[in-house]
């Protein structure tokens, strides 16, 4: 079973927490596309989606699912999303793919978050992998330093804009001993729209591909 297999395990296992009626929390990434084409053959039994990014809004128009503005929505039962890397306290980094805004803000809405992963992204501690911070463009180089005051290495995602129109710096070398706080601090300085440290809102479920199914984690 090769990575991709384990994702689409992962993906297909999260369609279980979809309630019928409901209006589901859709991610972004290779992981959550699987989720997105495993909705295919339920979308009569659901109302639709709010989407995290274009990308994923285009893959569920394109399968007939409707999606819905964030703005109409009061609340979601489930968010369905991915991860670069999450640890034992279910914190994840997440940005690899620069939607992490729109992330947030969907897992913000709903009750649940169901993280979908295989199982090459679970580690001890945050921040082997880049962490992405989501910046206006004015901001890009004060940001960068104040990131480097905090012990980080921040490289600008070169051609890369989001899809509210800002830059993405990619911090590297940062062990993250302390993910609440790293989010609270980075979220504080000025010119951050937002850090892909999803500590103060983790996930509540997480289902991991692996060699052996799909193992689940819940609270
Ligand atoms: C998108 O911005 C990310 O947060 C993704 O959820 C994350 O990069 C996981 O992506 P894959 O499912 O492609 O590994």
């Amino acid at each position: 079973m090769n990575q991709d297999d384990k994702k689409r395990a992962a993906g297909e296992a999260a369609v279980e927490y979809v309630k019928p009626g409901s209006i589901v929390g859709v991610g972004t990434g290779s992981t959550v596309n699987y989720f997105i084409d495993a909705l295919e053959p339920i979308k009569s039994q659901i109302k639709g989606a709010v989407s995290s990014s274009e990308a994923s809004t285009e893959r569920l128009k394109a399968l007939g699912i409707e999606v819905f503005d964030a703005n109409d929505v009061a609340s979601l039962d489930v968010y369905v999303d991915g991860a670069d890397e999450i640890n034992a306290r279910k914190h994840m980094i997440k940005g690899g793919g620069a939607a992490l805004t729109r992330e947030k803000i969907v897992a913000a809405i709903a009750d649940k978050f169901i993280c979908i992963i295989d199982d090459t992204k679970h580690v001890d501690v945050l921040g082997e992998f880049p962490l992405p911070v989501e910046v206006i463009p004015m901001a890009r180089s004060y940001v960068a330093r104040e990131l480097v005051k905090l012990g980080g290495d921040p490289c600008y995602r070169q051609g890369v804009v989001t899809d509210n129109g800002n830059v993405i710096l990619d911090v590297h070398n940062m062990k993250i001993q302390d993910p609440k706080a790293i989010e609270d601090t980075i979220n504080g300085i000025a010119g951050v729209v937002t850090v892909g440290l999803f500590a103060n809102r983790g996930a509540d479920v997480v289902l991991t591909g692996t060699e052996n199914g799909v193992q689940k984690i819940a609270d």
